[in-house]
Order: C-alpha cells, then structure tokens, then sequence
C-alpha cells in the first residue's frame, strides 16, 4: 500500500460451524468441494471445462477452454456457441414447464407468479417485439425499469436475440441514464410510466424523457411499460406502450446461438476517476460462473423459494435474479418496493407469505432493519429460511449476530460473499455445508478462483495481521471482457498496477490465522454507499458543475446504517455563506447532485471552506480530509498547508 501496509484492527475470534441438519441435507458434500478444489488446483482449465459440460447446453462445442493470446483480454470457450437465454427457459420445459419460476409482489401488494413456460413464452414475445422493432444481435438496449418481472423478460429477450442489454438502475437521474445511453449508443431504451417505491409512484417515464430531450441520437425507439398508469406523454413515431410492442407478437422465437464471449451486457459502475464504465460481459463464461456459484453457495435445492434482494439494475440482480437461479431452474421472489413500506416488517412478513428458504441481502438492509427492534421479525414466521446471505460490503460483526440470531434463529448459515461488478459471479463465499465461519470474513476462494493479498512489489503478503490488494491470479469464465469503448481503461484500472500478472480488485484485504479473508475495504477513490460503489469524482463533478462552486472534494465517513456516509468540501464562488445563506446552499447543493446522478449520491454533509488542503503538487489531501469528516484527531503533517488556518474552516469550527 502507498501508506504502508495497513494493520488490520478487527479481531473477531468466534467460529460458527455448519449446523449438523444443514450438512445432512447439503446439495454439496465436503468430499465432492474437496474433489473440485483437487482438480481447479491440478488444472484449473479443466475444472472450468468439466463445470461448463456439466451445466450449460451448447449449440456448438468449444474448441479451446482459455484464449489467452490477447491477455489480459481473455477468450473463454473460444469456439463455442450457446444461447443464454436458452440455457435458462428452454431448457427447462421438459422438467420444470409448470415450476414457479417468479413469485413477483408489489409494493402496494399484488402477487404474480409466472411459471417456466409461461416465462419462456413473454420472453419471446418480447424478443419478437424487439426484432419487429429493427434490434438485431450485437445492438444495444437500455433497460430503465422498476423491479417488476419486466425487467428480467426484457434482459432475457435482449440475450434471447443477442442484443446486448444495459440495465441502467432506476434511482438513476436522467443526467446519468443519457451518459450511459450516449456512451453505448444505445438504439433502444424500455423503461416504463413509473414504478411503486417508498409509497408512492417513481417517475421513471418522465425522467426518460429529460434525458432523451437532453440529446441521445442513437435511440430510435422507446417501449414503455404500464405499470403505474400514471399520465405520461409518448412522442409519436419514437414511444411504444408494452402492450401495443407485443400485441401482435407470436410467443415463440427461436434462441439464436451466438459465440461464448459474445457481449451480453454492459453494467456501468463507478470508478475512482472520470465518467462511469461500461464493464463488458461475456455470454458462457458469466453465465457458467453466475449459476455455478449460485448453486453451490446457495446450496441449491429444487424446492427452494430464493430471495435475493439487489434490483436489476446493480450485478447483484443480474447474477443472482435474472441469470443464476433460473439457469439452474430455481424459483425466485422479486419485490418491487421499500423494505420499510408499510412498515418495517414488509421483508419478513414476503419471508413468511411466500415460504422464502435462501434469503440474500446487503448489510446496509440488515443495519437498518436491526435499528426496528427483535419483536419486528419476532412476530413473523420465518420458519421457512434456511440460509442467509450477505453483500455488497463487509458485514460488521453486531450486524451478523443479529441476523444468525434473530432471522437465522440461529440454525441457518451465512454466506458472506464476496464479488464485483467486474467478477460476474460470487468470488469468495462459505460453503455453507462445508465452511466454518468467523462473523465479518467472507472466508475463502471458491473452486478455480485464485485470490491472494499481495504487496507493493507484487509480493504475496503471508503474515496474517498485514494488509495488502486483494489480486485474483488467473483469470476465471465471469471476469469482465473489457470496458465497453475503452480497452486501454481497462488495462489501466485492473492490471498494469502489477505489469498484467494478475487482477487487481482495488480492494485491500488481510487473512487470519485459519487462512480466511477479512475484506478491509477499497484503495481508490471509491465509496460504498449503501453496499453500492459511488466514484467520489463522480460527486464533485456534480458539485463543481453548479454555478456557485468552484471546488469541492468529497470523501467517505463511517456511517452506521450505510457503511459510508458522504461528506463533501466545497469552495464556494465568492464569500463564505453563512447562517441560513449556508443552509440554503447546502439544500440547493444536496438537490442538484441528486439530480445530477441520483438520489443516492445526495451528500450526508456539506461543508463550506475558503480552500482546500492540497500538498505542494497540487494533489488534495484526501487522507486528512477523510480524518476531519470522521472526527478524529488529525496525526498527518499539515505543516505544508498552504494556509493553515482553513483547518478550522474545514472542521466546521469557524
Ligand atoms: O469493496 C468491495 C465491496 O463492494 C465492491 C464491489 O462493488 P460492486 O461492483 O458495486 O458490487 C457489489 C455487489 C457484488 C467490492 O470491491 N464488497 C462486495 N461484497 C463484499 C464487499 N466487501 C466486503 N465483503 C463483501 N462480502
């Protein structure tokens, strides 16, 4: 690390061990992990290669596992053809044709269930509306949707045809949905009138519309979804309502094959520097690895109803709503709204209605579900789960007892998994038949994924207490392809750090003495808001674009419920403001970067300053800037600061 390494502080002793009744009744046993441990570690390319027979239907066979000709731009299953979409309907309709495979619930209440054939035969429809519509393989589509089973029928037709999909998150402003529609070039975008979330109606079709006016030349046409039924224009000759798209439609439409690494989607996700990047995904390989590890680290039973909470718009929901579990055939919940509407039992209570057995959820969810009391989920039956899960941020050990004892009743597993927009699938995670685990580490490697903490010089850190980047060390069939129009971006974020020898996750880890990891969180400019990654460049680009600013730098500070808070220094264009003039700017402030990247974005803090703290080069310390937004005592050497007395302005105490 540039600041030597960093001494880990957590020291959580406690091991749980897979309860005896969930070892008994485990999809996998010791001995069969062991096996596949055995043979990824004798030739990894073989184990990729036996788990690519055994769980996907080819239309054609590879004919090379791994091209790594054009490294670190990997090629798995050079050669072969499939259909994803195929490999999560079609081929089910011999078994499972009559399975639930989507309970869907509303906010405002409302169940669904669509079985297997009936999914099979809306996706088609929907893929025969996207080609009457002039979409063919290799187009891109924005999908800017509620959570509502639309969204997976729209990502499955995209894959069904060979589209390529970019699912843009709903809570999206339309500033930041035309940058990403421009940056794909993007020739459709369904969306829909609105979406139900936090009790009243989300207006997604409005929003849409801003960003369309704001110039996206690509996008020829817009399919809308009724969802709300709320009033919302449709421009003649550019908008379609979902209804008229599929009325005519027949409701089957053959899977086109389309080679191994051909494009499925594009997800953007933050960095620590400029504009958001298209992390590209390949078809067999993510698709492979995302029903791979769902089973395995869900333990995946044929009776399962799984729940996993992240909507469609972050990999969460790609891989583990609208790929994994149903590429293995499973049944899955979607919800479309708030945890905390009606009240703060809604998640238990769909747990209790729906017989939820896998529950998967991010810490952010757990903190602040654990702040309503025991008595809350205590008045539901959550009899029914069996396993839980947990991502998006390192779990802290208070909320991990609270979920084992209180929604586990401390019978169930928790997989705390580790993974990445950029892995596709689940990295590092228990097994939760096989694995002891200490609350807060994601404990171990899954098979054939070769993680290791290194140092400055690329060294592999081997004392337990030090820090140092958390690396994978050969590529595995889910990592991301490239950035969608920017390969060099790619090189340069994820593996020139240590001359290509391996991937870099920008994340900082440490192992115990057991050889688990302990995730301690990124090294970049990156904040967890939420369980989801937020560039601080992002935020002061919003910031520095509002006329009154003229600097500001953002930084994370603790927070309790969202694991990060974000706290933001600004310098304002001309005097300092202050009393009810500071007040005013910082709600004007806090609503123009909403708007300019979203809700979640919104600054926590604001503070004003003459000045920022910058080192003789120029670069802003963002250390020190990070000690004062936390409130600790400041130990870093400020005697180089320009002017000295801004430290008082910067910890708001003039
Ligand atoms: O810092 C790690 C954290 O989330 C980052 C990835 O964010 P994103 O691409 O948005 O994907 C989130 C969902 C997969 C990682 O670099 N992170 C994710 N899961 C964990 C985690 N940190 C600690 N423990 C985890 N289980």
């Amino acid at each position: 690390m540039s600041e030597g390494n960093i001494k880990s502080i957590l020291n959580e002793e406690r091991l749980f061990q897979p309860p005896t009744d969930f070892v008994k009744q485990a999809a996998l046993s010791a001995t069969e992990l062991e096996q596949r441990y055995a043979l990824a570690a004798q030739d990894s390319n073989a184990y990729w290669e036996k788990m690519a027979t055994d769980l996907i239907v080819w239309d054609k066979p590879w004919s090379q596992v791994l091209d790594d000709s054009k490294a670190p731009n990997y090629k798995w299953f050079s050669g072969g053809e499939l259909n994803v979409s195929a490999n999560c309907l079609d081929v089910h309709l011999e078994t499972r044709a009559d399975k639930t495979a989507i309970i869907f619930e509303g906010e405002q209440g409302g169940v669904r269930r669509i079985s297997y054939a009936e999914l099979t035969s809306e996706v088609s429809r929907f893929a025969n509306a996207l080609k009457a519509s002039g979409i063919s393989c290799g187009d891109r589509v924005v999908i800017y949707m509620p959570m509502v089973p639309e969204a997976v029928i729209a990502m499955q037709a995209c894959a069904r045809i060979g589209a390529i999909h970019s699912v843009v998150f709903g809570g999206f402003s339309a500033v930041a949905l035309r940058d990403r529609i421009n940056d794909a070039g993007a020739r459709m975008l369904i969306t829909a009138d609105g979406g139900f979330r936090g009790g009243s109606p989300v207006e997604l079709k409005r929003a849409a519309d801003e960003a369309l006016s704001g110039g996206c030349p690509t996008i020829e046409r817009v399919i809308v979804l009724q969802r709300t039924k709320q009033d919302v224009p449709m421009k003649v000759g550019r908008d379609i309502w979902w209804s008229d798209a599929i009325a005519d439609q027949c409701d089957e439409c053959a899977p086109l094959p389309v080679e191994a690494s051909h494009p499925l989607f594009l997800l953007y996700t933050s960095g620590s520097t400029g504009k958001p990047k298209g992390v590209q995904h390949g078809s067999a390989g993510y698709l492979l690895n995302a029903r791979l590890t769902y089973e395995t680290v869900f333990d995946y039973q044929e009776t399962d109803v799984f729940w996993c909470t992240a909507d469609v718009g972050w990999i969460t929901g790609h891989s583990y709503v609208a790929y994994g579990p149903l590429a293995a055939g499973a049944t899955i919940l979607m919800y479309e709204g708030s945890p905390t509407v009606p009240d703060a039992g809604r998640f238990w209570k769909i747990c209790e209605t729906h017989k939820v057995t896998v529950f998967y959820t991010a810490p952010t969810a757990i903190r602040a579900l654990m702040r309503f009391g025991d008595e809350v989920p205590e008045s539901y039956d959550l009899s029914s789960i069996r396993l839980l899960g947990s991502v998006g941020e390192p779990i802290n050990p208070e909320a991990w007892t609270w979920y084992h004892r209180v929604i586990g009743r401390e019978v169930c597993p928790i997989v705390d998994t580790w993974w990445q927009t950029e892995t596709g699938g689940i990295m590092m995670s228990p097994v939760p038949s096989v694995t002891a685990t200490p609350p807060g580490s994601c404990t171990q490697p899954l098979p054939g994924i070769a993680a290791d903490i290194v140092d400055d010089q690329g060294n592999t850190v081997t004392s337990p207490e030090l820090g140092g980047y958390l690396v994978i060390r050969k590529p595995w069939p889910s990592m991301l392809q490239t950035i969608w129009g920017d390969n060099d971006r790619y090189i340069e974020t994820y593996w020139e750090k240590f001359h290509g020898r391996f991937y870099v996750a920008g994340d900082s880890a440490h192992t115990d003495k057991h050889g688990n990891f302990w995730i301690m969180g990124r090294i970049d400019d990156v904040l967890n808001v939420s369980g989801h990654r937020l560039g601080t460049m992002e935020v002061e680009s919003a910031l520095v674009s509002h006329e009154k600013v003229v600097e500001a730098a953002v930084v994370g500070r603790p927070d309790e419920i969202k694991g990060e808070a974000i706290f933001a220094y600004v310098v304002p264009c001309g005097a300092r403001p202050s009393g009810d003039d500071a007040k005013a700017l910082v709600k004007e402030l806090r609503a123009w970067v909403s708007k300019q990247v979203g809700p979640i974005a919104k600054p926590d803090n604001i503070r004003f300053a003459d000045s920022l703290p910058k080192t003789r080069s120029g670069k802003i310390m963002r250390r020190l800037l990070r000690t004062i937004a936390s409130g600790e005592a400041i130990t870093q050497d400020t005697s180089t600061l320009e002017d000295p007395s801004i430290l008082d302005q910067l910890r708001g105490e003039d």
